[in-house]
């Protein structure tokens, strides 16, 4: 894999990508021995890379899946609750960011990376990655309220319909719901447009990464390389 240049040294430095130019652009950058100037040059990312004969080393990307309670945000930090980040005890914090949100009162699958690419690729509704959710209902889910949500449900405060949604009953008062979107709250609006209640919901799956059955809630792991390829 290739990196350009001034991407690798903003990201194993604290410079920014117009500092990291600069420096490049005044010969202060050396890979494998050799002064490169042009800052969009792509190199190979085991290259040997020194800033003024010091070897600047990449901090390794982390991705993790996080098996989430309820009761605890997806925030850096919250004054009230507990927050995800809370069971995690690793380095540079900071930098680790959820990649797509749940409600304080929704269990499971949270992702967390510092790639901030990865990170967008998986949330942007461009990609338009799948999300798996069980979800329990007030009341019994109806043939009408499913070829609703499966045609593309109209929510309130929204200009276009959901794009259309694939829904398994479990139950009476039970569905898998697949989504592509993931709006403000969107399942639990989703449910209030046709007319039912959410009353617990929990995530499965999204893409093509699914919650670990042997991870216990309040658990996390890091991701697989097949997991991270999106
Ligand atoms: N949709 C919701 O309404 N809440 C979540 O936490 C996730 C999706």
């Amino acid at each position: 894999m290739t990196i350009r240049l001034d991407k690798l040294i903003a990201s194993a430095t604290v410079f920014t990508r117009s500092q990291a130019k600069a420096a490049i652009r005044k010969g202060k950058v050396k890979v494998n021995g050799e002064t490169l100037t042009k800052s969009s040059q792509h190199i190979d990312e085991d290259a040997h890379v020194e800033y003024m004969g010091v070897t600047v080393t990449r901090p390794q990307l982390r991705y993790l899946m996080f098996n989430k309670p309820a009761g605890m945000v997806c925030a850096n930090s919250d004054e009230q609750h507990p927050t995800v980040f809370d069971k995690l005890f690793l380095p540079r914090m900071d930098v680790l960011h959820v990649a797509g949100r749940l409600d304080i009162d929704t269990t499971g699958l949270v992702l967390i990376t510092d790639d901030g690419q990865w990170q967008h690729r998986i949330t942007s509704p461009k990609h338009a990655h799948q999300k798996i959710y069980k979800v329990d209902l007030a009341r019994e889910i109806t043939d009408k309220q499913i070829g609703i949500l499966e045609n593309g449900v109209q929510l309130k405060d929204e200009k276009d319909r959901c794009k259309p949604a694939t829904v398994e009953k479990l139950a009476e008062k039970q569905i898998r719901l697949t989504i592509q979107e993931g709006k403000y709250h969107q399942v639990k609006r989703m449910l209030a447009a046709v007319g039912n209640h959410v009353t617990r919901l929990h995530r499965e799956q999204i893409a093509h990464i699914k919650l670990d059955p042997d991870l216990e809630e309040g658990q996390w792991r890091g991701l697989t390389d097949k997991e991270i390829k999106l």
